[in-house]
């Protein structure tokens, strides 16, 4: 059965209810109807897919709506722009038909470019719905419980908390709604019935959500105290002469400001406000010329050389967004100017490493108190098909915990690892010609079980 995606419209109401409340009924939230559709005052993505209207259906309009998509989006405490689907249901003659997935990437391709951390979203545990979370790269991030009190239930509670009263000249309540913690699920499921696990759903989008974070931001130099692979890029420019370099994803800007103190003219270019942020209070930091936004704010034939290090590449997870990025910085570059930048090679497993375990570490925080850190692997995704013969390099999701004083925080993190030749094929592809790739941050050529591939290019 065929269906159109477009923006809601008023004359939707009717069919766009009855659509929610058909695809409720079947799940956790059978009793939560609704008679009046939910607005938006703040910005948002608001999408119905239809199908023909079929014979005989009370609802005005030649289209019946079979799937609703909401998203509202808003800026949490740490200013961060997030996004929140607020209803996504799909009519049940129509499931499994893809209605709910081509909803969800025109809304996604509707929010590209934004600058938005993440999307989240609200389920119980319904079967169907945390698999199709899952199935769309979200991740659980938190839980909490709905438990629902029935009348009888008020009169068998033995604990003798009845918990609400009624208003005064009313009869005993009937039923109650309450949020409770998720740590004893089943100390409430033995007094009720009809206890749900709340799930808080999360991916990632523009940008890696933990640069977002200021909490993180500022503790991002603590943790990343190593400068080897600075010390190889400082090199590099000043082996290049370069004069102006760009630093694309520069994070809290140690490197540009480094780059600026040996004598360069540099701009650092980072996603993430919060990271620059920490960049921009930095001593010598009037020196960079910083940019919030990604490679398609760099202006044409600027840089002698760009660099993206700690990896930057690899947050770049689809070919689409790494070649975009890769032809907005050759528009940057001067011609024979130079392109430079670190990729984890896939043969190494590197994730594989990344367990709780392996990476548990505890420091001091810089404002007093302890930081508990650690890492742990969520999946490995290999794309599909062949480049040069070999398969191509996995996406690797992984979840960043960090434990405050005040708080866990827990971040999913999505990165590819590309081979040699992928990177070798999107860089010819794109103008570049690639002069040297190193292996190690000794400066030695790559072999096929290196660590890194440490690329040189140059714009054709
Ligand atoms: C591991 S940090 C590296 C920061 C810095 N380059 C360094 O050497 O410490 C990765 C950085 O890449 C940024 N980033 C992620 N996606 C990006 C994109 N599409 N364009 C530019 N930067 C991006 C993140 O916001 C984050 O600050």
């Amino acid at each position: 059965m065929g269906f159109t995606i477009r923006d809601y419209a008023d004359v939707d109401e009717p069919s766009w209810l009855r659509c929610r409340a058909l695809s409720f009924l079947g799940s956790s939230y059978f009793d939560d109807v609704k008679d009046r559709r939910t607005t938006f005052d703040g910005p948002s993505v608001q999408l119905v897919a239809v199908a023909p209207r079929p014979e005989g259906m009370s609802t005005p309009g030649e289209e019946e709506v079979v799937g609703v998509l909401d998203v509202e989006l808003w800026e949490d405490e740490g200013g961060a722009s997030v996004a929140t689907i607020d209803t996504v249901a799909v009519h049940p003659d129509h499931q499994r038909a893809g209605v709910a997935g081509a909803l969800l990437d025109e809304a996604l391709g509707r929010l590209r470019g934004r600058g938005l951390a993440w999307i989240d979203a609200w389920t119980r545990e319904d079967p169907e719905a945390c698999g199709w979370y899952a199935a769309q790269g979200f991740l659980v991030d938190q839980t909490y419980l709905h438990v629902y009190r029935g009348g009888d239930e008020q009169r068998a509670d033995a604990h003798g908390d009845e918990g609400f009263d009624a208003p005064y000249g009313l009869g005993a309540p009937v039923k109650g709604f309450f949020h409770g913690p998720d740590e004893d699920p089943q100390v409430w499921r033995a007094r009720f019935a009809r206890v749900h696990q709340c799930r808080r759903y999360l991916r990632r989008l523009d940008v890696t959500a933990w640069p977002e974070d200021p909490r993180l931001a500022e503790l991002y130099d603590v943790e990343n105290a190593g400068t080897w692979d600075h010390d190889y890029f400082r090199g590099l420019a000043a082996r290049l002469a370069a004069h102006r370099v760009t630093d694309v994803g520069c994070g809290t800007g140690t490197l540009a400001v480094a780059l600026a103190a040996d004598g360069h003219d540099v701009t650092g270019l980072e996603p993430a406000r919060a990271s620059l942020d920490v960049a921009r209070r930095k001593p010598g930091a009037e020196r960079v010329t910083w940019v919030h936004g990604y490679a398609d704010a760099l202006p044409d034939e600027a840089a002698d050389l760009v660099v993206m290090t700690a990896h930057v590449a690899q947050y770049l997870t689809t070919d689409e967004d790494w070649e975009a990025t890769l032809g907005h910085l050759h528009r940057h570059l001067a011609p024979g100017g130079h392109l430079a930048f670190d990729s984890r090679n896939p043969a190494a497993r590197a994730w594989e490493g990344w367990t709780p375990e392996a990476t548990r570490t505890t420091y001091p925080h810089p404002r007093g108190g302890e930081v508990t850190a650690w890492a742990q692997v969520d999946r490995v995704e290999q794309p599909p098909g062949e480049v040069g013969g070999e398969p191509r390099g996995p996406v690797v999701t992984h979840v960043g915990h960090t434990v405050l004083e005040d708080g866990h925080l827990a971040y999913p993190e999505t990165l590819r690892f590309r081979t040699r030749a992928e990177l070798e094929e999107s860089l010819a592809r794109t103008g570049f010609e690639v002069l040297e790739v190193a292996g190690d941050w000794d400066g030695s050529a790559a072999r096929p079980d290196s660590p890194e591939h440490i690329v040189l290019a140059r714009r054709r």
